[in-house]
């Protein structure tokens, strides 16, 4: 079973419509989907025709309880589009406060281990987040291995997207495995030239990270959502059902444990051996030094191995990068603030204002 987060602090940028339409679409297609609602507000629940108020049990009952996990089977439901759910209730918000006293570990592993029960049932469970990083969140990350981020092509977008990476980066280290982050492009209208300067921007960036699917506006998803139903048996000809169609496409052909697999196989055909790359940053008075780039998806530190030792007054930042050859852009996070590399003179203007300095791997 694929665990994949939906995940953006941002309410609004369709979080909850991607949960609900991919589930459909890979439903159509097949697969064995369950649905994780996570946000209190329930409207995934909503969009797939179950009113959280006609229930009387829901994840809180999962949750909530230290040997929960063997009650998941219990609550779910069958939702529109033959998709399972597990069902939201606004009581969920109240889960936070209630676990405020248990201990750590067994808070942030209960939906983990609730999924566990159920990973023979099914092929994908999807998890709706709520629009914060809170608990509930936290579990999420805690349970998936892989992270949606569906961005919103709007303006003013890319000046949160940094800040969201890091986010997730913090917590991927604090959920201490690793999760395969991708960017969703979605509300995207494409008459706007502020959207397609946007697009155009994430790809520059976030590349191989980024989707090639791209949710555009259709204001037949709402629709789809208010009648219960996932957009591909509303109204399978929209623009939202092809979306959604070309986005569980692209889903199901990347896989990440069959990419390892392949990998293997193919491991004596390597055409680009990769190289060790190693810089260093040098500061007095920084306490936190990573590096982010386009090899690493603009998450900091990411796949990076890190030494710190001290100079005399200075602090040097060592970092150990396996790269095949190419030109790559990087900034270092100096206690949160991205900056260039005041050592390296190549540099390139980057997208979101200031500079990328610039590193070639021959
Ligand atoms: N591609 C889209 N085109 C038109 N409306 C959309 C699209 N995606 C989402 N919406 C609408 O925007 C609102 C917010 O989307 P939603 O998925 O609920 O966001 P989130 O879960 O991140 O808060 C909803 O009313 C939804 O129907
Ligand atoms: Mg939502």
């Amino acid at each position: 079973m694929r665990i994949i987060g939906i995940v953006n602090q941002k309410g609004g940028c369709g979080k909850t419509t991607t949960t609900v339409n991919l589930a459909g679409s890979l439903a159509a297609d097949g697969a064995r989907v369950l649905v994780v609602d996570l946000d209190p507000q329930a409207h995934a629940t909503l969009a797939l025709g179950i009113d959280p108020e006609d229930l009387e049990e829901n994840l809180y009952e999962v949750l909530t309880d230290p040997d929960g996990a063997d009650r998941l089977q219990e609550v779910l439901v069958q939702g529109g589009g033959d998709v399972a759910i597990a069902p939201s209730g606004i009581v969920l918000s109240a889960l936070e406060q209630r676990l405020a006293n248990a201990e750590i570990e067994s808070r942030t592993d209960r939906l983990s281990n609730a999924l566990e029960t159920v990973q023979g049932m099914f092929d994908y469970a999807l998890i709706d987040c709520p629009p914060n990083v809170g608990l509930l969140t936290f579990n999420a990350l805690r349970a998936a291995s892989e992270v949606i981020v569906p961005l919103e092509m709007s303006y003013f977008a890319i000046h949160g997207v940094q800040k969201l990476i890091e986010t997730i980066a913090l917590l991927s280290e604090r959920v201490s495995h690793d999760l395969e982050v991708r960017i969703l492009p979605t509300l995207y209208d494409g008459r706007t030239r502020h959207a397609r300067q946007t697009l155009a921007e994430i790809r520059e960036m976030y590349k191989d990270l980024c989707f090639d699917t791209v949710i555009r506006l259709n204001v037949k998803l709402r629709e789809a959502a208010n009648r219960g139903l996932p957009i591909c048996l509303f109204a399978p000809s929209a623009n939202g059902s092809r979306d959604y169609n070309a986005l569980a496409v692209e889903v199901e052909a990347s896989d990440p444990s069959f990419a390892d697999a392949t990998l293997g196989e193919n491991a004596g055909l390597a055409e680009d051996p990769v190289r060790e790359v190693v810089v260093r940053f040098r500061d007095a008075s920084a306490n936190d030094v990573r590096i982010a780039g386009d090899f690493n998806g603009w998450i900091p530190d990411k796949g990076v191995r890190s030494l710190i030792e001290s100079e005399g007054s200075e602090r040097v930042w060592t970092k150990i990068l396996q790269l095949p050859p190419g030109t790559y852009e990087y900034r270092y996070v100096v206690d949160g603030e991205w900056r260039e590399d005041p050592q390296n003179p190549e540099f390139d203007s980057g997208s979101t204002g200031g500079r990328n300095s610039i590193l070639v791997v021959r």
